[in-house]
């Protein structure tokens, strides 16, 4: 999952005609995602000084939406709520039909009244009133207590509106968890899908195979030395699967096979089909360990889908079926001779085999297989479901052919690309803003009916090998789950960036309020410098969302609603602070800036901005010295933009060590490695290009004994201006160093002890 990018699939779709969604703002209303209909009537409510939440009698479900208000009304407003009779909040039952997960919500100056056919339009409404009460977004100016009067009528667009969270890369507390699954209610997610196996774990305790999870539950990461994981016990899976069954989130448990499974062979050798794995994965990648498709394992794998259907409801049971590469199955005598006694063609019609016996026994079960597009092929059951995530081709092809389609392709729902291109976007591969998951477009278009009923929505899919915490999911997701919430919910025509993005404001102050701690890439201010004539330099700032009015100051004083405003590009004297923030009107907006620009070369050198050389593999990778550093793992190279080069004596350069860790199979042959350099390599700084004459040059340390080293590079006598080549030559494929940072030193700045 972790270098493959995949191709890019976007159909000519376009949206279907909904007569009654009106495309224009709504005034004064912020709910994400935007409602289907929003109606102000100018006939406010004032809130009474005790809230009272009425349901009737005998309504089990309305009592649970009820309970669940009570909590989150109480956490908003710090008022006790109450749920009794008479009330001015009601949840009503309403007979006439309405869109599966429909709801009406009514502000009148007699009460809010929320209604619903269904449970889980019941409990939309509850979202959606939460929302209305958030503080300050949805309450006329100057007076808290007022709720604008509206009428909303509401369903969403799709039913499916999943989130794929991969807990087997890095594990997430249940209470982490649970605090997900309440954020993805409050944005009418409704599909947890839970990717719980794979190559570097196995997270889910499994009764009759211990193992599973005693094993493959823990591990070395790669350039570690302690075991570090965790697992899920079926007690705690039944607890989160009851929480998230209040909030209207289903949980989609994923088992990987016939691939991604070296953590289960590790604890269950018998069930490789080439020689087993010892321990779980420590690196990333895809690597060669499969399940042997003989009568012994699948009966070992029916056992397990068997307690896996004991202990989630879910309708669907996902097993896996991507990136199976078949080398173990081609060359293992007994996988060869199944495919003979089976009269198959090949490998892949093996795993096509598999696949079948997987749906069959699910369905005798009464659930239905999903699986990953590698699953779709001529003869795949119609039960079965397919999970689009090569572009959204599979998925439509899927869908023509008569099965449930889901699309979550890689671009842009996989929410491990970055959220923006600044340090603080942490770690992640390539970026995709905000505005690239808001755009997305899901239509149906082009399909007949009975094929756009087959799509039955969309996923954004959180792949952890990169985001190593709990708060590095909450930034990689946030806000962007509010972008897919919004095109999983809205009626086409009712999807309008610049309304979410005057919303967004509110919705990051809401996560903060709530402890979330989402990315605020779309609105912080970005600064670019160019050098400029002597001792200057060309200041540009600029946002990625363009929200709101951009405001600096050059003395060190904060920026202020009065404070100069952005136009022209800021011609500047070295060294300077630039600290800048976006204003709508007179708020601040989230991302301000503070940075000071440095003199060009002089005693403290000056910083060279680093670009890749090449961008094969190019990631943000979080070191363990600290950094995130970008680099092309398969060619660690740096490039500097041109820069003055007269009087430069030295470079100083801050080089951080990351475990080589990534399983790329015959691709990995195409490193470049010189066995000739010391265990560290070799820096070489080349002039111009990389194939310029070499300027500097310096064996490096071994980058398996230390985490960082910093050195200092004699440069050969330049003049004129020139572009630095900086490239770490490798000697052997385990862990490198790469650059986090370059400076240029000047004759006569060598006041500083050279470091070694
Ligand atoms: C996937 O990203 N391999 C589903």
């Amino acid at each position: 999952m972790l270098p493959l990018i995949a191709g890019i699939g976007f159909g000519l779709m376009t949206a279907p005609a909904c007569a009654q969604a009106d495309p224009r703002p709504d005034p004064g209303v912020a709910i994400t995602p935007r409602p289907a209909q929003v109606q102000l009537t100018g006939q406010d409510f004032h809130l009474p000084a005790t809230l009272v939440l009425s349901v009737s009698e005998g309504d089990p479900a309305a009592r649970a939406t009820a309970t669940y208000l009570r909590a989150a009304l109480q956490a908003q407003l710090h008022r006790p709520v109450a749920i009794g009779s008479g009330g001015a909040i009601r949840l009503e039952r309403v007979s006439d039909p309405m869109p599966a997960e429909g709801y009406r919500l009514s502000v009148t100056p007699q009460g809010i009244t929320l209604r619903a056919q269904g449970d889980a339009g019941l409990f939309y409404a509850a979202v959606t009133l939460s929302q209305i009460l958030e503080p300050p977004t949805n309450r006329a100016a100057g007076d808290p207590a007022q709720v604008p009067g509206m009428e909303i009528t509401d369903a969403p667009r799709f039913g499916w509106r999943g989130v794929m969270l991969d807990s087997a890369r890095h594990y997430q507390s249940p209470e982490w968890i649970r605090r997900f699954i309440d954020e993805m209610a409050r944005h009418k997610l409704n599909i947890l899908h839970w990717h719980l196996t794979d190559d570097q774990a196995w997270r889910l305790e499994i009764r009759r195979y211990p193992r599973l999870a005693e094993v493959g539950g823990w591990r070395v990461e790669a350039g570690e030395h302690r075991v570090s994981g965790g697992i899920y016990t079926q007690a705690q899976v039944r607890a989160l699967v009851a929480y998230a069954a209040v909030r209207h989130v289903t949980i989609l448990p994923e088992i990987e096979m016939p691939g991604h499974a070296t953590a289960a062979l590790a604890a269950y050798p018998d069930l490789s089909a080439g020689a087993a794995p010892r321990v779980p994965a420590s690196g990333w990648g895809v690597y060669p360990n499969l399940f042997k498709p003989l009568p012994a394992t699948l009966k070992v794998l029916e056992d397990i889908l068997d307690e896996v259907t004991d202990l989630f409801p879910s309708r669907f049971i996902h097993i896996g079926g991507d990136e199976a590469v078949k080398d173990a199955w081609k060359s293992s005598p007994e996988v060869q001779a199944q495919i003979r006694a089976l009269g198959l063609k090949d490998e892949t019609a093996l795993q096509a085999w598999m696949v079948r016996q997987m749906a069959a026994h699910l369905d005798s079960r009464g659930r239905r297989l999903m699986g990953w597009d590698e699953i779709l092929n001529d003869d795949l059951p119609p039960s079965a479901a397919v999970m689009s995530w090569h572009g959204v081709a599979a998925g439509r092809s899927a869908a023509r052919a008569g099965h449930d389609a889901v699309l979550s392709p890689v671009l842009p729902l996989y929410l491990d690309y970055r959220q923006g291109d600044a340090p603080e976007d942490g770690p992640g591969r390539g970026v995709f803003p905000l505005k690239l998951v808001y755009d997305f477009d899901p239509d149906t278009n082009g399909l007949d009916p009975a094929a756009a009923a087959h799509v039955l929505g969309v996923q954004a899919n959180i792949w952890t090998e990169l985001l190593r915490s709990e708060a590095r999911v909450e930034a990689a997701a946030f806000p962007r789950l509010a972008a897919l919430a919004e095109v999983a919910w809205t009626p086409a025509e009712r999807r309008d960036w610049s309304d979410f993005l005057d919303r967004l404001p509110g919705q990051l102050a809401a996560y903060h309020r709530r402890g979330i701690g989402a990315s605020n890439s779309a609105l912080r201010v970005r600064l670019k410098s160019d050098p400029g004539l002597a001792g200057r330099a060309i200041v540009t700032l600029s946002t990625q969302a363009h929200l709101g009015t951009l405001r600096y100051t050059l003395d060190g004083s904060q920026p202020r609603p009065d404070s100069k405003r952005f136009a022209l590009p800021i011609d500047a004297a070295l060294p300077v602070r630039v600290r800048a923030a976006a204003f709508r009107d007179d708020m601040k907006l989230p991302g301000e800036l503070d940075e000071v620009i440095e003199s060009p070369v002089g005693a403290d050198g000056m910083p060279l901005r680093l670009s890749l050389c090449t961008s094969g593999l190019a990631l943000s990778l979080e070191s363990q010295a600290g950094p995130v550093v970008r680099v092309d793992s398969r060619n660690p190279c740096w490039q500097t933009p041109e820069v003055a080069m007269d009087g430069a004596a030295a470079l100083r350069l801050s080089l951080v060590s990351l475990p080589y860790n990534f399983e790329l199979g015959e691709e990995a042959a195409g490193i470049a490695l010189d066995p000739s350099l010391g265990a560290g390599g070799r820096m070489e700084v080349h002039l111009d290009r990389c194939d310029g004459p070499v300027v500097a040059a310096l064996s490096l340390g071994d980058p398996a004994r230390s985490l960082r080293q910093p050195i200092r590079m004699p440069l050969a006598t330049t003049t004129g201006r020139h572009s630095l080549c900086l490239q770490v030559r490798r000697s052997t494929p385990g862990p490198f160093w790469a650059l986090e940072q370059a400076s240029l030193l000047a004759v006569g700045g060598m006041k500083n002890p050279p470091v070694p």
